[in-house]
């Protein structure tokens, strides 16, 4: 894991994604409770509004978590020149250890949820908040970003599919590993298409 996460930093830097990487250097954020952790955002690290903000906490092999934990997750920010008003991105997050959350690390056994929520687009740059509420031991985790100013999206792929939002739940990993198939495919129907109107030239002979 670790080889891969070294090629796809890599690969980020020539690219000039620098965003797109830094969940997968990890940098679990404890929460005071030690109920949860918190993985992404990467503290400090900058996002972009109108983009997604990839939100994923780890929990432990804990039957009695729902007894200890009940998490709330808002978009928040301490900078009061900012004229925001706090997000709730969720409520109540999933705490449940379901098999297709289970993670493990050498013999430790974790659970993994992932959220991703889109920052809206007229959010202003600056310094924002993720924190992490939970109310049964009234303790909060806070992970300051970055928030860039909004861009249009620049339409290469209008129709790529490839091209769709993280927030289905697969890795970030995943989807950027698609993103680069995606390229590659963009080559091929290139060389397809060039290939059909050579033959259908050829034919015309
Ligand atoms: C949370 O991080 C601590 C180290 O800071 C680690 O000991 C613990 O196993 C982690 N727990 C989970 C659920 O990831
Ligand atoms: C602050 O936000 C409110 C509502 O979002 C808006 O009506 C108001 O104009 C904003 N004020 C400034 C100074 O941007
Ligand atoms: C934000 O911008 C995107 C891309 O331009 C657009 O599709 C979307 O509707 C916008 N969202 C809002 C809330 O304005
Ligand atoms: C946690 O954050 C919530 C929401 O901002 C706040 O009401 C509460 O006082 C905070 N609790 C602690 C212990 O800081
Ligand atoms: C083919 O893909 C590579 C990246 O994999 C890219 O650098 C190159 O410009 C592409 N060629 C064409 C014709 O799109
Ligand atoms: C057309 O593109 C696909 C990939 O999308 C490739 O597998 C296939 O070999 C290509 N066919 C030709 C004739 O170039």
């Amino acid at each position: 894991m670790l080889e891969l996460e070294r090629r796809w930093i890599e690969f980020n830097k020539n690219s000039g994604a620098i965003v797109a990487i830094q969940g997968l250097v990890k940098a679990d954020v404890p929460s005071p409770s030690h109920n949860y952790n918190v993985t992404l955002p990467e503290p400090n690290a900058p996002y972009v509004a109108g983009q997604m903000l990839p939100i994923s906490y780890t929990l432990p092999d804990d039957t009695n978590l729902p007894n200890l934990l009940s998490l709330s997750v808002l978009f928040t920010t301490q900078d009061p020149t900012l004229n925001f008003t706090d997000i709730v991105i969720t409520s109540n997050a999933d705490i449940s250890q379901g098999f297709s959350f289970r993670r493990t690390h050498n013999t430790m056994v974790y659970f993994e949820h992932q959220l991703s929520y889109a920052i809206p687009n007229n959010t202003l740059p600056g310094n924002y908040i993720v924190l992490f509420v939970d109310s049964i031991s009234k303790s909060n985790t806070s992970v300051p970003i970055l928030v860039r100013p909004y861009a249009a999206p620049v339409t290469t792929l209008p129709t790529n599919p490839n091209r769709a939002h993280p927030s289905n739940g697969g890795s970030i990993f995943a989807y950027h590993s698609n993103d680069v198939q995606a390229t590659h495919q963009i080559n091929w129907t290139l060389a397809n298409v060039s290939l059909a109107l050579l033959l259908i030239a050829c034919s015309a002979l």
